[in-house]
């Protein structure tokens, strides 16, 4: 079944409401047997388990220290550079992919990251329903799937709905971050993001921002490169 299938299938029970769109198809990658072996052993230690509650991160890491938050983070590379060069702060990523989160919960591991915890669930869902208002400083997004065909662009995760929740998941001051290859999609996180209400752009120009020395390059950005695409990066603040 296609993407566009998959929203449009009509409910086989009438009135049952439908699967909301989706940024994301879960791939049948396959798991290494180290990444098995994490799932089993280091799943308890690194993983947070998301219900409907909000999750209490200040008691998840026994402390309070600056958070970031990265969505998306594929095999979690960014993450792993980022909490090993930041010990004051604190990191939670989001990744629906099950062999990406067993891949990071073993470089957690081999370089001892105490400051970094994994949620493997639909980032909107994780943001609806587990992080409270007001409680993130830092929230990443690097190179999400571009849904590059119009009739896929409502599967973009930037979305105003989406970008009105993450705003008001942020501290006052803090910071939203977006990188993307693929230029209509920075043209589209441009536009979305520069008409909530809640962010103001840090870009004086009003649009783009230079490339932050603190963002790690990941395999999407070395695909793009390989690719030949430009990088455009947004960064959005909460007033
Ligand atoms: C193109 S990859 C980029 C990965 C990584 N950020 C990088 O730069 O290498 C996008 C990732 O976002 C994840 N993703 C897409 N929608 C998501 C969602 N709603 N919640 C959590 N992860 C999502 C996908 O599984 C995929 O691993």
């Amino acid at each position: 079944m296609t993407p566009e299938d998959e929203s449009a299938a009509p409910s086989p029970h009438g009135s049952a409401p439908r699967r909301a769109v989706r940024s994301f198809v879960v791939r049948a990658g396959r798991m290494t047997v180290a990444q098995e072996r994490a799932w089993v052993e280091l799943w308890p230690r690194f993983g947070l388990e998301s219900t409907d509650a909000p999750l209490d991160l200040a008691s998840v890491f026994g402390r309070e220290a600056p958070r970031t938050l990265e969505i998306g983070f594929g095999n979690g590379e960014s993450l792993v550079a980022l909490a090993t060069a930041h010990p004051e702060r604190d990191f939670v990523g989001i990744e629906v992919h099950p062999p990406g989160v067993g891949h990071l919960l073993l470089r957690i591991e081999e370089f001892g990251l105490g400051n970094l915890r994994v949620v493997c669930r639909d980032a909107v869902e994780v943001l609806q329903r587990c992080i409270p208002d007001a409680s993130l400083d830092e929230v990443l997004l690097y190179f999400p799937d571009p849904w590059p065909k119009k009739r896929h662009h409502k599967r973009r995760i930037v979305q105003p709905d989406f970008v009105a929740l993450l705003a008001s998941r942020l501290r006052p001051g803090g910071t939203f971050r977006m990188a993307t290859d693929w230029q209509p999609y920075a043209e589209h996180m441009l536009a979305v993001a520069g008409a909530c209400v809640a962010l103001h752009n840090d870009s004086p120009q009003g649009d783009y921002v230079p490339r932050p020395d603190s963002r790690p390059v990941t395999r999407f950005e070395r695909r793009g490169q390989r690719l030949g695409h430009g990088v455009w990066d947004l960064a959005f603040r909460r007033p």
